[in-house]
């Protein structure tokens, strides 16, 4: 069967390696796709935009394919999934309804208030004043988000009741991000560590995939600006196999039973971005898709056939023993250019993936590059995530960064402390255990 992947990051080269693993697959076309991509064999990048709804429906009619799978959330928001159904090409993603629970941080606060899911206490404004009476009165730290989708940019955490303040005209009166911030939450901060946990849903079932953890700031020790995510890596030891089913039942399956309750079944990954905190876990959003880079290192541990689960999925049959990952651990790295979240520079040569690449369990996924004849060049601002299996978190992680050394691009920059939380907790588990 032919198959569609729409986006043009790590995550998407990620999705189609595994994909094109298939022994279901023939031929993969990519929208638009990148330089990595373009590179493989049975894979064919089209130029049609990502959020190219007429277009992408178009180009699976023309290919006949039997799956499409959106990487992006904005395809999903847009209705890249009805517009298929419409079509009726089976597509691995929610629906426009389900999707707004990434889109309306509002309306994912809803649904949690509704299915009983714990997250943080919130309120929800549409007027600027409104909001800054609510925060004088607080006194106390506060997280500041821009409801709609903002690229990652749109949640400002604030620790004096000024910053708060500014954030509420930064996002509504000076509109940083567009209508994005026509609605503001408003929301307690939480203290703890971040997790993952992204589940295969198939409108009824839940299967929990391995957790994973990402970094989002853009230097070590989690300081600096946020960024899109700066490393990967799986399993996050806050989260460990056995505890999946129990946080699955806590945190993703009674919104797909509230979903389906409304008439609108949830297919697709569902991924709650959690905060372990001394009370317990607490949701802090929903994302509607794989996660970019945790996809990377969750594919890279996946043996199962992807192509049949997401199938499966579509007609509403998975199963749980279709969906099998290695015990090993995987770490993946990404490398940015150097003014990365901030402005940076496109077309420098990147060499030395090729030399990575020769080490055994080991893979350099694409996101912002282009191929020139036999050269890689740089086309973003995340560029590459080298992404290694090893037989527990600190050896993966040492092949990973033995990968990142072999890899040379001028003002080429990337975290050197991803997987360290996680071998810090393993190591305080492992005294806790001999005291
Ligand atoms: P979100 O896009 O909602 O996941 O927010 C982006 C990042 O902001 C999260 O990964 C957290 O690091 C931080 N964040 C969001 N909400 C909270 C909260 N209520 N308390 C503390 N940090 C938060
Ligand atoms: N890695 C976080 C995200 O994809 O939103």
């Amino acid at each position: 069967m032919n198959v569609l992947v729409i986006g043009s990051g790590g995550r998407e080269h990620a999705l189609v390696w595994k994909l094109s693993q298939s022994p279901l697959v023939t031929e993969i076309f990519v929208a638009p796709g990148n330089g990595g991509m373009e590179q493989m064999q049975g894979v064919t990048c089209v130029p049609v935009k990502a959020d190219d709804i007429i277009g992408l429906v178009k180009l699976a009619r023309e290919k006949q394919v039997g799956l499409v799978v959106p990487g992006p959330e904005a395809a999903l928001t847009l209705g890249i999934a009805d517009a298929m159904e419409a079509a009726g090409i089976p597509c691995f993603g929610p629906g426009r309804y389900c999707a707004q629970l990434e889109g309306s941080k509002a309306f994912a606060k809803g649904v949690m208030e509704k299915s009983g899911v714990p997250t943080a206490a919130c309120a929800v404004f549409e007027n600027a004043d409104e909001a800054k009476d609510f925060i004088r009165k607080m006194k106390r730290s506060l997280v500041i988000k821009a409801d709609g989708l903002a690229a990652g940019k749109g949640v400002i955490v604030c620790h004096s009741e000024q910053e708060a303040l500014d954030a509420v005209d930064l996002i509504m009166n000076q509109q940083a991000f567009g209508t994005a911030g026509s609605t503001v939450v408003v929301e307690e901060f939480l203290k703890g560590e971040e997790v993952s946990l992204l589940c295969l849903c198939d409108g009824e079932h839940a299967v929990p995939l391995p957790s994973a953890q990402d970094h989002k700031a853009a230097y070590d020790n989690d300081e600096g600006p946020n960024t899109g995510g700066m490393g990967a890596y799986s399993p996050a030891p806050i989260l460990p196999d056995a505890e999946l089913e129990k946080m699955t039942d806590i945190v993703i399956r009674p919104v797909l039973k509230y979903l389906a309750s409304k008439g609108h079944p949830f297919t697709g990954i569902l991924y709650a971005g959690l905060m372990m905190t001394s009370d317990g876990p607490r949701v802090l959003e929903y994302n509607v898709r794989f996660g970019d880079p945790e996809c990377q290192p969750l594919l890279s541990r996946l043996e199962s056939d992807l192509c049949a689960i997401m199938l499966a999925a579509v007609k509403g049959e998975l199963d749980p023993a279709m969906v099998q990952f290695t015990p090993r651990s995987a770490v993946g790295v990404v490398i940015t250019a150097a003014g990365y979240p901030g402005s940076y520079e496109k077309g420098m040569p990147i060499e030395g993936i090729a030399a990575a690449e020769g080490l055994p369990d080991l893979v350099v996924f694409h996101s912002g590059t282009k191929r020139d004849g036999d050269t890689i060049l740089a086309n973003g601002g995340r560029i590459l995530c080298v992404t290694a299996l090893g037989e527990d978190l600190a050896s993966a992680r040492d092949k990973a960064y033995e990968g990142v050394a072999r890899i040379t691009m001028p003002g080429s920059r990337f975290r050197k402390d991803i997987g360290m939380k996680g071998i810090a907790r393993l190591e305080q588990l492992k005294n806790a255990a001999k005291a």
